[in-house]
């Protein structure tokens, strides 16, 4: 198992990645179906910006992802990460993490922050792991596809 930085020529395998964990429909706050195409010219974009995008590579498969990604605040990236059902709980998210904290301080990033739904246990056990704070709550701030409104976690770490 290795974490790489992603290049443009994993910009399909980054997006399928998201994509079936959006389909799961449960952990991340990208809505099946995910438009490939739109998303994958996003990805592009995100690459040409310079933003950090991580792969999780296992046995030779694109299994996980992980972006930092500009916010309006300089000096503070947005993490969002995925792996595939089959791969999680075997070190590769804590892998992933590692990759993304080690970059962020060397380009001399002060923070790095993320949305987690309250739910999703294993997520937020990892953040805390690395020293995550929780930083507040977005109350009934998401309108999903159904009309249902979500709340989402706001977790930080100071580099
Ligand atoms: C969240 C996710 C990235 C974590 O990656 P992972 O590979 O499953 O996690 P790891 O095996 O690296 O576990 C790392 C740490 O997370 C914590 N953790 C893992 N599973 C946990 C669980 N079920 N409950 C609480 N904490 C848990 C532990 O601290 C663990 O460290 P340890 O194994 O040394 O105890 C991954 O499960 C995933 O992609 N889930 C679906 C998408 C998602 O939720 N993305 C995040 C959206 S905010």
């Amino acid at each position: 198992m290795f974490v790489r930085y992603a290049t443009m020529e994993d910009v399909d395998a980054f997006v399928r990645v998201v994509a079936v964990v959006a389909d799961e429909a449960v952990w991340i706050a990208t809505e099946p179906p995910v438009d490939v195409d739109a998303f994958s010219a996003r990805v592009r974009t995100m690459l040409a910006d310079g933003e950090a995008l991580f792969v999780l590579d296992i046995a030779g498969r694109i299994v996980g992802t992980l972006g930092l990604h500009a916010t309006h605040a300089a000096g503070v990236v947005s993490l969002g990460m995925s792996i595939l059902e089959d791969y999680r709980g075997r070190g590769g998210g804590r892998a992933l993490l590692i990759a993304a904290i080690e970059h962020a301080r060397g380009v001399g990033h002060h923070k790095i922050e993320l949305e987690v739904w309250p739910g999703n246990e294993r997520a937020i056990g990892l953040y805390d792991a690395f020293g995550f704070e929780v930083e507040g709550v977005r109350r009934d701030h998401y309108r999903r596809r159904d009309g249902t409104l979500r709340s989402s976690r706001i977790m930080a770490l100071l580099l």
